[in-house]
């Protein structure tokens, strides 16, 4: 009998112990898919796109990659927020699925420090290929996501 008042109180004073249940991480969001893709996503891709490869003009051939450090730690920045941004993505009130939305947006995460890599190696040509396979990251989001009248490149326009 004594035994199991002992374990009675034992198993009271754990009771006591134990941790508060976990409460939510407190989020407050800035705006919807929409406003992310155009004040955050976008301008910072569009950042990565302007600085790889090359454009022909008038007077020739001309590199667009970053030609000072300042240069190339402003396209590690923008590369840096285009990961982040998949986890913006993957946020409850943004996130369209836990599925082909989820992947997409670890994806997006995954270019994206690629690309902040290269640039921290200011390395060119690993540039202009992560660029590409961005651009691919966009697409094949869009491609599924986007409903009637917004389904429409908007990397060209
Ligand atoms: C995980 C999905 C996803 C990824 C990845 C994604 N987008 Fe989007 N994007 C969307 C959806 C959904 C919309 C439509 C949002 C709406 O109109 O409600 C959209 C819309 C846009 C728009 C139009 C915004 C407007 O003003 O109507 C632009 C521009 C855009 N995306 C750029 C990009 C670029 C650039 C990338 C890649 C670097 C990208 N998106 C990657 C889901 C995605």
């Amino acid at each position: 009998m004594r035994l199991v008042c002992f374990l009675t109180v034992v198993l009271l004073l754990g009771g006591c112990t134990q941790p508060e249940k976990s409460k939510p991480i407190p989020f407050k969001t800035t705006g919807d898919v929409k406003h992310t893709m155009q004040w955050v996503l976008d301008p910072a891709a569009d950042h990565i796109w302007d600085s790889a490869g090359s454009v022909i003009t008038a007077e020739g051939v001309e590199e667009l990659a970053p030609t000072t450090d300042e240069g190339w730690l402003a396209v590690q920045h923008s590369a840096v927020v285009v990961a982040e941004t998949g986890n913006l993505l993957l946020m409850p009130s943004r996130a369209r699925d836990d599925q082909d939305w989820q992947e997409i947006a670890l994806g997006l995460i995954d270019v994206g420090m690629r690309a902040a890599k290269a640039a921290e190696a200011k390395d060119a040509d690993a540039l202009f290929e992560v660029g590409g396979q961005l651009y691919r990251v966009c697409v094949s989001c869009h491609t599924q996501y986007m409903q009637g009248d917004e389904k429409r490149d908007p990397l060209t326009e």
